[in-house]
């Protein structure tokens, strides 16, 4: 109490004991405070920028070592920008099996876009290696605009597509089955593909695990290559996807829950490496975006290959009449294509029974759709095959089959088919199976016979 009177004394008296000087001084006092005051703003910006460089700093440098650089080249893409949410640069990213799935599951409550949405067709190509007909492909999607199409590979692990930065197929290659023992990561080979500028896999959101160290650590995917040719690391995974097993139809749904990211995609078609067009883009483009049905073969054969296949513990969600058949080359709307690579229900039954000696490739699908989407189906497939030889296997055509005269039956058929519930003689518009060797006279008739 005292302390505090007496100074209050001590200011008063200043101030009282000669009004000239106190005159003086409070101009002193005025002109310092105002000083202090600029030279404070001045030199807090001052600091406020050198703290804020040096966290900059800091927090990029623990991001580059955390995530391998990943971080701030992504800042600098804008990883919530409309366009990358909407349709993703590139077809190769970071997500597991289970986090695609879950993404590809999402549908928009608006029913209007914030953008002008071009519908696309997804052309899908399931191969085990090599594209061996992609020059007649090239040739078809060439001078086409980006906006009506896009593709995606899913090839055989380890097996990566190599194209120029020209080709249409340039960066379309999905991540194809992940090894068992890093769940979160694409194989290492697709991981370390990414060394370019373009980059292989996903920089927004970050890659998992593998593909971080394959980022830090620039030789860990070729030491990883070598361990596994020495057999030092084993993956159960790795081993190829067994055509006609449930990972055949495992890589389907991966392909399609792929091809739904991109939001403009509205038709999805499943192609194989033997398979050719045989009509011009814009033909397939107005059939497909223009159909009210999908295009899933869909059956019931009574025979061994057909009811044969089928489990009774597969009741009572799948009982014998609701069982299908089916080729798997289909075409769906994308309504469809969600509801497929959202069944959990159904696909686990089938993982479970529909084996051995049942191929869920050829019954899956043509099963579910039969069960809950028949009525919008057209029950039959627009990519034309032969199986008049009555093997295992369809024809397969070489060189010597191709003639005017057989693209063009393929063309048009005789046999009537129904689009949009009127007759139409064009029934296909893809047709399989083509030999590597069929490419040379395929290109010669593309231009004449097929508009293309
Ligand atoms: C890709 O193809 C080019 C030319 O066709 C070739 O030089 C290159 O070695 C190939 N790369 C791989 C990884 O196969
Ligand atoms: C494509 O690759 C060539 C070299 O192979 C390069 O000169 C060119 O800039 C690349 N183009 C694009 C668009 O990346
Ligand atoms: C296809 O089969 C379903 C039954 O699964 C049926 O409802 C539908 O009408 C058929 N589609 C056509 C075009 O006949
Ligand atoms: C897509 O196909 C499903 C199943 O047949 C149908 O219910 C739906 O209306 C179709 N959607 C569009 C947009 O055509
Ligand atoms: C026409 O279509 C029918 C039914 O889809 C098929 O059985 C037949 O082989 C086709 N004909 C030709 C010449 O391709
Ligand atoms: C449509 O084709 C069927 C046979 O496939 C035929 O019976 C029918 O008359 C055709 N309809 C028209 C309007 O041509
Ligand atoms: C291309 O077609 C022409 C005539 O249409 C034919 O003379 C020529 O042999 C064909 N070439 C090939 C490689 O099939």
């Amino acid at each position: 109490m005292r302390s505090k009177g007496e100074l209050e004394g001590k200011i008063g008296g200043c101030f009282i004991k000669d009004p000239s000087l106190g005159l003086l001084r409070m101009l002193y006092v005025l002109i310092s405070f105002v000083l202090g005051v600029v030279v404070g703003l001045i030199s807090s910006s001052h600091i406020e920028q050198y703290f804020s460089s040096h966290a900059e700093a800091i927090y990029t440098n623990r991001a580059f070592v955390a995530l391998g650089g990943t971080f701030d080249r992504c800042e600098v893409e804008d990883c919530l920008s409309m366009e990358s949410f909407l349709q993703p640069k590139y077809a190769m990213h970071g997500m597991s099996d289970e986090e695609l799935f879950w993404r590809a599951s999402m549908v928009p409550q608006m029913a209007e876009y914030p953008y002008k949405k071009v519908p696309k067709v997804a052309f899908m190509f399931l191969t085990r290696g090599p594209l061996p007909l992609m020059p007649l492909w090239e040739r078809f999607f060439h001078g086409q605009s980006e906006k009506q199409f896009s593709i995606y590979v899913h090839a055989l692990p380890g097996y990566e597509l190599n194209v120029t930065n020209t080709s249409v197929f340039y960066k379309r290659q999905i991540s194809s089955k992940w090894r068992s023992g890093v769940e979160q990561g694409p194989s290492v080979e697709q991981m370390g593909s990414g060394g370019d500028d373009s980059g292989g896999i996903a920089r927004c959101g970050g890659g998992g695990f593998v593909g971080l160290m394959v980022e830090m650590v620039p030789h860990m995917a070729s030491f990883l290559k070598l361990a596994e040719d020495l057999g030092l690391l084993v993956h159960a995974d790795l081993t190829n996807v067994e055509w006609g097993s449930v990972s055949l139809a495992d890589a389907e749904r991966r392909l399609l829950a792929n091809a739904l990211l991109d939001f403009s995609n509205e038709r999805f078609v499943l192609l194989s490496e033997s398979c050719i067009p045989v009509y011009n883009f814009q033909t397939v483009y107005k059939y497909l975006i223009g159909s009210v049905h999908n295009f899933a073969e869909s059956y019931d054969d009574p025979g061994r290959y057909g009811r044969g296949r089928y489990s009774h513990r597969m009741q009572p969600d799948i009982m014998l009449s609701d069982w299908r058949k089916g080729s798997q080359w289909f075409e769906l709307n994308r309504t469809l294509a969600i509801k497929i690579v959202s069944d959990t229900k159904y696909y686990t039954i089938f993982r479970k029974y529909c084996t051995p000696d049942c191929y869920p490739d050829e019954h899956y699908i043509p099963t579910y759709i039969h069960m809950f989407y028949g009525p919008l189906n057209a029950n039959r497939t627009v990519t034309y095959v032969d199986w008049s030889m009555w093997g295992p296997h369809p024809a397969t055509f070489g060189e010597a089959k191709i003639t005017k005269e057989f693209i063009q039956s393929i063309r048009i058929n005789k046999t009537q088919c129904m689009y949009n519930f009127k007759n139409t003689t064009i029934c296909y518009l893809f047709a399989r199976k083509f030999a590597p060797d069929a490419l040379a006279p395929l290109l010669n008739l593309s231009s004449t016979l097929m508009g293309f």
